[in-house]
């Protein structure tokens, strides 16, 4: 049956003081005192001036005048749900994370976003989506924060800001807030070709899902697994949604951005309602963990490549079911903190750039976006474990700490010293012998390949997906201004395919760049999977 609904404390019906019961007989002021009446300020008279003794109207217009938080700097728009993890267990022999055991529950919350446009923006818009899902385990929570395409624009962190500064609308104008018309946009990644694979992927029908309910999710970094027994392995997380993969068309996406700009989070929140619960398999490809880190050639340290499943197929690990709409929007939806770096034990990053850049960014911007540092404590971000920690006042503090001395181990207040045999259920960084080298600025050579992939994917591609992406490079380098940066991405199609190059060129009324065309060594793996590799509900 289906399991009972997780309210936003994430602990069951809120209850004690921390309800907020919006249906008592009577109104209220913040501090419990009742009120007569909220419609009519205090005045001189009924005629007279307002008088500034109303501490109620103060109160209330003060309270509404600091509603708004920041949105999120990307991925502002998104919608979520609660819902369950049941492991099958096949995952229990990598990795010692409980709640990969046999037969363990374990509640979740998943947020789904698009990356680029404001918390008010259209959701069928051309763009990346987010897929982030918090699991509330015993051991704590675990983060797998995702999208819905399964490499990214850059190598390294250090680029993010340049990336988000090229993709959000131009800063004169703030137009445009889509894709299309973006002269920045394409500036970017026609001048950072390792962006080249992530961009076919958005030009591609995956850019415009036609359900949150029908996209898969990637975790797209290499992760390292850790066993009961020590060994490891590196892996790749996937979610597969049960209802497959299904796209819009791009003259369905531009009608419903008008139509109904909800589309994607009333489709989810309906489905919900409704009982027809949303289920993806999480799986993973698993690697064996090798000095070098790579894989049939590819560097599995390079967030620009995939695997593919050929080479490595997907292991199911486990079923989620999302079978309820958050309670309230502004407590769940928006206030929800993901984080990369929320590990469980069994579960260790790798030293891919891009993902050490994210392990400080999360934490970072959540403090300005939460108010200070305590934001763990708000009900949808609360572990289920319990919580021993010696972090003490700030903003928004809510833990009325006894004792006085925090720190450990301490001799005063007795109890909880650093114990023999904790690091058994403990999260320890597996060791991993650091490289003797020199300090550098510099990429290694092993990720100086930006086309092959991309290729890969335009060949295993139908010919009305070809079409389609075809078309769509058509419409948005039709938007760009500036012949410079049209020629540029030209070159880089040029690299990928010189048909696709050609007929792009044809739709802007361009030559076609001569001699362009590069006809790169596809990695040995990739040599040998012939024209296409399987992508789930295809
Ligand atoms: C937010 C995914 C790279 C910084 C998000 C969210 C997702 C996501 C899904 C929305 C979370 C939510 O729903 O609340 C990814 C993926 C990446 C990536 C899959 C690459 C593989 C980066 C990098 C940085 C970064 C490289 C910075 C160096 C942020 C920030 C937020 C965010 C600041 C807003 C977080 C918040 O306000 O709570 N990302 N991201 N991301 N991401 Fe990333």
């Amino acid at each position: 049956g289906a399991p009972a609904p997780v309210s936003a404390t994430g602990r069951g019906p809120q209850d004690g003081a921390a309800a907020r019961s919006q249906d008592g007989a009577y109104l209220t002021n913040a501090q419990g005192t009742r009120l007569p009446d909220s419609d009519h300020s205090l005045k001189a008279g009924p005629r007279g001036p307002v008088l500034l003794q109303d501490h109620h109207l103060r109160e209330k217009i003060t309270h509404f005048d600091h509603e708004r938080i920041p949105e999120r700097v990307v991925h502002a728009r998104g919608a979520a749900a609660h819902g369950v993890f049941e492991s099958y267990g096949a995952g229990a022999g990598i990795s010692r994370a409980a709640f990969l055991a046999a037969g363990a529950r374990t509640p979740v919350f998943v947020r789904f976003s698009t990356v680029l446009g404001s918390r008010g923006s259209a959701d069928t818009v051309r763009d990346t989506r987010g897929f982030a899902t918090k699991f509330y385990t015993d051991e704590g929570v675990f983060d797998l924060v995702g999208n819905n395409i399964p490499v990214f624009f850059i190598q390294d962190a250090i680029k993010f800001p340049d990336v988000v500064h090229a993709a959000k609308p131009h800063p004169d104008r703030e137009i445009p807030q889509a894709q299309s018309a973006h002269d920045t946009f394409w500036d970017f990644v026609s001048l950072h070709t390792e962006a080249t694979h992530h961009t076919l992927w958005n030009m591609s029908d995956r850019g415009i899902p036609r359900s949150y309910r029908m996209m898969e999710g990637f975790g797209i970094h290499t992760f390292r697994l850790v066993a009961a027994d020590g060994s490891t392995c590196l892996v790749k997380w996937h979610w597969k949604p049960k209802l497959g993969v299904h796209s819009l068309t791009w003259d369905e996406a531009q009608q419903l951005g008008g139509l109904d700009p909800d589309f994607h989070r009333r489709d989810l929140a309906d489905a919900i309602e409704a009982g027809a619960f949303p289920q993806w398999e999480l799986g993973v490809q698993v690697m064996p963990d090798t000095p070098e880190q790579t894989f049939e050639g590819i560097d599995l340290l390079d967030p620009t490549k995939i695997v593919p499943e050929e080479l490595a197929p997907v292991r199911p690990l486990g079923l989620m079911t999302l079978n309820a709409n958050p309670t309230n929007f502004f407590a769940e939806t928006e206030q929800v903190a993901f984080h990369p770096g929320h590990l469980v034990p069994g579960i260790d990053i790798t030293d891919d750039p891009l993902l050490s850049g994210r392990l400080f960014s999360y934490l970072d911007t959540q403090i300005t976006r939460l108010g200070g540092p305590n934001f763990a404590q708000i009900p949808v971000n609360r572990t289920h474990a319990p919580v021993n920690d010696m972090l003490r006042d700030g903003f928004h503090q809510d833990a009325v700490h006894p004792g006085v001395a925090p720190y450990k181990p301490n001799s005063l207040d007795g109890g909880c010293p650093f114990f023999a045999g904790a690091e058994e259920h403990a999260f320890v960084e597996h060791p991993l012998p650091v490289a003797e080298s020199k300090k550098v600025r510099e990429s290694p050579a092993s990720f100086a390949d930006h086309f092959s992939q991309p290729r890969q994917f335009w060949l295993s591609m139908t010919p009305v997906e070809q079409e389609h992406i075809i078309a769509a490079y058509t419409f948005e380098l039709g938007k760009c201004r500036e012949p410079a940066v049209r020629e540029r991405t030209l070159l880089a199609l040029a690299r990928i395919d010189a048909r696709l190059c050609a007929q792009v060129a044809d739709g802007l009324g361009l030559p076609a760049p001569e001699g362009e065309t590069v006809e790169v060594d596809p990695s040995p793996a990739l040599s040998q999977l012939g024209a296409r590799w399987p992508v789930a509900g295809r």
